[in-house]
């Protein structure tokens, strides 16, 4: 698979989030709720060190949610805040602000202790392409902000971004890349269109896609293909290829797979979580986040 990031952004998204992180008091990490392992950057603990976090579960929307309930308490064991949101939705202003109180209450007491008088919180978004960054921001200060492109290295005068009275944001996020190295990851990230299509042969993530359901959310591709539970029971090729007859598009498999993944995308299979909680090894305590 090719690599969209390359060491030199890398060094230089870092670089960037490093210089930045003095001027707020609270990271906010965004990471897709229906990816909450596989969203993430695996150098952001480095980066970040003891600098307080908030990890934000966006698109709850669209996940599990007895998977978002689980990945929330696993964010909150490792001793960071944690909530879950939909960008969309105009509750997640409250939920957000709320949620990076509690994570600063201690500074906030103390700052009040030393007869400081109390001040916005200052915060940066960080995260991945694709995890609704922008959407957030945009919600959060309830105007369009500037268009950054998916490109890290976009760099301009430090200005903040007013939301209420309580929170300011550092007006461009800082834009992370995923890992690539399990495939696995791979194919998760292009099946909710993290990233870009023409990285992973499009067969090969509704396969995966099919697969995923059929054993996770049994009765659910019947029911939008209908397939019988045998045809259901298929190996995942087999049964892209009834569906693609089925829809009509004869033996056009790749029309059949760009029906599968864009229907997954907008959830016509259901709501889903491709990282599975129990499966990740950190149910237990124990902890598979890379340092
Ligand atoms: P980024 O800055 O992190 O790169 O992500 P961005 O905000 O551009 O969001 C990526 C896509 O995810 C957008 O969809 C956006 O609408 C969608 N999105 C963001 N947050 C949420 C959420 O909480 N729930 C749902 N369901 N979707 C969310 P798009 O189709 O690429 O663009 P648009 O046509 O919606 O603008």
């Amino acid at each position: 698979m090719t690599i969209q990031w390359f060491p030199g952004h890398m060094a230089k998204a870092k670089r960037e989030v490093s210089e930045k992180l003095k001027f707020v008091d609270i990271v906010f990490e965004l990471v897709d709720a229906r990816l909450p392992l596989s969203s993430r950057n695996p150098l952001l603990d480095q980066i970040l060190q003891q600098k307080p976090r908030l990890v934000i579960l966006n698109k709850a929307d669209l996940a599990d949610p007895q998977q978002t309930r689980l990945w929330q308490g696993y964010f909150e064991s490792l001793g960071f805040a944690a909530v879950t949101v939909n960008a969309h939705d105009s509750s997640a202003t409250k939920r957000v602000i709320q949620a990076a109180k509690l994570a600063l209450k201690e500074k906030i007491a103390r700052d009040k202790a030393r007869g400081l008088k109390p001040r916005s919180i200052r915060a940066m978004v960080v995260g991945i392409p694709n995890v609704g960054k922008s959407t957030l921001m945009n919600r959060l200060v309830g105007k369009k902000i500037a268009q950054t492109g998916n490109k890290p290295g976009v760099t301009k005068g430090q200005q903040w971004l007013r939301s209420g009275t309580d929170l300011e944001l550092l007006d461009t996020p800082g834009i992370l890349w995923p890992k690539f190295e399990d495939p696995d990851v791979g194919k998760k990230l292009a099946l909710t269109g993290a990233i870009k299509d023409q990285l992973l042969h499009l067969d090969d993530i509704a396969i995966f896609g099919l697969d995923f359901f059929a054993r996770y959310y049994p009765g659910r591709i019947s029911q939008r293909y209908r397939l019988t539970e045998v045809e259901e029971a298929l190996p995942a090729a087999e049964m892209l290829m009834v569906i693609t007859e089925k829809r009509g598009y004869k033996d056009d498999y790749d029309r059949g797979s760009e029906l599968v993944v864009v229907e997954v995308r907008q959830n016509k299979l259901g709501s889903f979580t491709l990282d599975r909680y129990e499966e990740m090894g950190v149910g237990s305590g124990e902890t598979r986040v890379d340092k």
